[in-house]
């Protein structure tokens, strides 16, 4: 392959940064996405791109770079059993051990927003049913600005939709633009705020939590970094708080520090005291 010490030094740059590794067998990928960046940013060809990059990349390109390494694969109510032990477990149990003022709850990956919205409206309905549910805070977080734009705007697609959202709450939270996509309504921004956080950097003045939803993103680290992530959570957990991993994942060979409960087909784990 001709470009190969090109595409190497784009490959480390995304697995320095993303942990995220592009085995050479998947280089033709690689530069099929870079040939897009280097049309998009106005280089001839990815020999000029490289010299650019050499000398740092910032600004757009690391933007871009950031995109075309992540998978923001997402839809409302992803593992739907997960959202009811939120609202039939998770919060009753948060609400009975504390007098609680606010439930602070941080989604780390949180793409383009499915999963933060889902939460909210899983919450709003349940507290029709259960006033004392105190007010709702999310952190929103994602590595891709781009995709942290997105989920800002809270505005989907009629395809977007139709993958999870059930059409009584779309009516209820959505309202339809004049470019035919459905708009979050503002009730459910409430205490949202977005935040781009990359979890393999060392993150500061954020927490504590009473929930993490870290769901579909650890799958990409190695063990190492997987344990490290988990680690740097338990630290930002409220005693008793909650860790709410995606369905395909677990904390096995990860961490001893977290009780596994189980609730209907959803499994979630619960900070041990230290
Ligand atoms: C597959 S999506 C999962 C979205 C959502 N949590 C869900 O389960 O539907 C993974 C997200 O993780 C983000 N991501 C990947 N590496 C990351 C990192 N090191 N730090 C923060 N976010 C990261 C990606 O940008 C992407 O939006």
């Amino acid at each position: 392959m001709e470009n190969l010490p090109v595409l190497k030094f784009f490959a480390d740059f995304i697995e320095a940064e993303l942990g995220i590794i592009y085995v050479e067998a998947n280089y033709y990928q690689l530069e099929h996405r870079l040939k897009n960046i280097a049309t998009q940013l106005g280089f001839a060809d990815l020999t000029e791109l490289h010299r650019s990059a050499r000398s740092g990349i910032v600004g757009q390109l690391r933007t871009l770079l950031l995109d075309i390494a992540t998978n923001n694969e997402t839809s409302f109510f992803r593992d739907g059993a997960i959202f009811k032990a939120l609202s039939e477990a998770i919060i009753p149990e948060l609400i009975k051990s504390d007098k609680k003022r606010s439930i602070d709850l941080w989604s780390a990956a949180s793409s383009a927003g499915q999963e933060v919205y889902s939460i909210a409206m899983e919450i709003d309905q349940a507290r029709k049913l259960n006033p004392a549910i105190p007010p709702l805070h999310i952190l929103a977080s994602d590595v891709s600005e781009t995709i942290l734009k997105r989920a800002e705007t809270g505005s989907y697609t009629q395809l977007e939709v139709q993958r999870g959202l059930p059409a009584r709450l779309m009516v209820q939270y959505f309202d339809k633009n004049d470019q035919d996509e459905w708009v979050v309504k503002g009730n459910l921004r409430e205490g949202l705020t977005f935040k781009k956080l990359n979890l393999l950097h060392d993150w500061k003045n954020i927490g504590p939590f009473d929930i993490v939803f870290c769901r579909n993103v650890l799958i990409y680290q190695g063990v190492e970094n997987k344990t490290k992530i988990i680690k740097k959570i338990w630290n930002n957990l409220n005693p008793g708080g909650f860790l709410v991993l995606g369905a395909a994942e677990s904390l096995f060979g990860l961490s001893q520090d977290f009780d596994q409960i189980v609730h209907g087909s959803a499994v979630f784990y619960r900070k041990k005291a230290s």
